[in-house]
């Protein structure tokens, strides 16, 4: 198959928008922009659809899928809220949305099981891109979409870094431009709670927990040991998602396909003889402890100068990919403050290390 790459400004992206819309109806799967990492979109209300996500991804079926609307009023079509969950659904969509904070919310029947993976309860949000706005309006049910790389690999944050995870796998690629936050949103799944309401932190993200501590109490869940996760998984495997009510535990390993390290303290770091490594800085300072460590082969920032953690989000998975392709037996990567927008980064760059 070849895959089209259409580039979509805003204001002149009709063409792109209506070709989009079509592959969507046809029960196509095509690649989407939106502020936080492009996604792989088909109809959530096809399970046909659907299905070729997860092949095209060679995704686990027990891994399940955010939909994306096309409007605020539109969550009461596909999740089942009561009037005393509602209070707090309406509060965070009035300050998050449209925006990266996707809620997982009891679902109503109308959204097939494969989307879910067989759970109670469906992932949504809606984007601020306003080309995927164009195009949920457009095409009018909700567009399932995780993020468009294949499994286990980083998200794509630019329609150059879809087509190398996707290639000749789908139809069509709208070129949206880089992408706005450069981190998957942040997922929580929201309760009403005795005292107030409880918002269980599933997933990091742009929007931080200082952000939504005004809104109620934020939960992160426990910490699974490694013993406990494996039998997760393969009990997962077994049962086809049903026994798991919060996949999100489950920390997905996603990686460059260079091995990548990271320490506590820059001295934990040991180069081995013979061996090539790329350093990716925060900052690019040396009293951050990493830079005159070693003679890197290669050396990113990721917010050169200041150092800036909006500007080291937007700028992670890309800087990723340009080390993994650098040809460096191993990339180290220096961890930053575990505060606001940092927690989400230290989180992917956990996800993308060796244990
Ligand atoms: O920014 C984003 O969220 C991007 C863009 C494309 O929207 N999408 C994205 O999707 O990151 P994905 O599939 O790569 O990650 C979605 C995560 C998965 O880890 C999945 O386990 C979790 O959301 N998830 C989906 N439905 C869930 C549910 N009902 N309960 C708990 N976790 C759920
Ligand atoms: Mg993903």
């Amino acid at each position: 198959m070849e895959t089209e790459i259409i580039y979509a400004e805003e204001g002149m992206a009709n063409e792109a928008i209506s070709k989009a819309v079509r592959l969507l109806d046809e029960g196509e799967v095509v690649a989407l922009p939106t502020e936080t990492v492009y996604g792989l979109g088909a109809n959530a209300l096809d399970p046909v659809a659907v299905a070729k996500i997860f092949a095209v991804k060679e995704r686990p079926s027990f891994d399940p899928l955010i939909i994306h609307l096309a409007t605020r009023e539109q969550i009461h079509e596909y999740c089942d809220i009561s009037p005393e969950l509602n209070e707090i659904v309406q509060k965070l969509i009035q300050e998050f949305w449209p925006g990266p904070l996707t809620m997982v919310l009891p679902k109503k029947d109308i959204i097939p099981d494969i989307v879910t993976s067989g759970l109670a309860t469906v992932a949504v949000r809606m984007s601020a891109d306003p080309i995927m706005q164009e195009i949920c309006k457009a095409f009018g049910k909700p567009i399932a979409a995780p993020s468009a790389n294949r499994f286990g690999r980083i998200s794509p944050t630019s329609a150059g870094a879809v087509l190398k995870e996707l290639d000749g796998k789908i139809p069509l690629i709208v070129d949206g431009g880089a992408c706005n936050a450069g981190l998957e949103s942040t997922i929580i799944r929201v309760e009403v709670g005795e005292l107030k309401p409880q918002l269980h932190l599933l997933r990091a993200g742009p929007v931080v927990k200082e952000d939504l501590q005004k809104f109620g109490k934020v939960i992160r869940p426990k910490k699974l040991t490694e013993r406990a996760k494996s039998a997760l998984l393969e009990k997962m495997e077994q049962e086809g998602g049903r026994s798991i009510e919060a996949p999100g535990m489950l920390d997905s390993h996603y990686a460059p396909s260079t091995p990548l390290y990271i320490f506590d303290k820059p001295e934990d770091f040991v180069p081995e003889e013979g061996k090539s490594y790329a350093l990716l800085s925060y900052r690019g300072q040396a009293k951050d402890g990493y830079m005159e460590l070693h003679d890197w082969d290669v050396v990113e920032e990721l917010s050169p100068g200041k150092g800036k953690l909006g500007e080291a989000s937007v700028r992670l998975f890309h800087m990723l990919r340009i080390l993994d392709e650098s040809g460096v037996d191993a990339i180290i990567a220096e961890q930053v403050a575990e505060t606001g927008l940092g927690v989400a980064i230290n989180d992917r760059l956990r996800r993308a290390s060796q244990k």
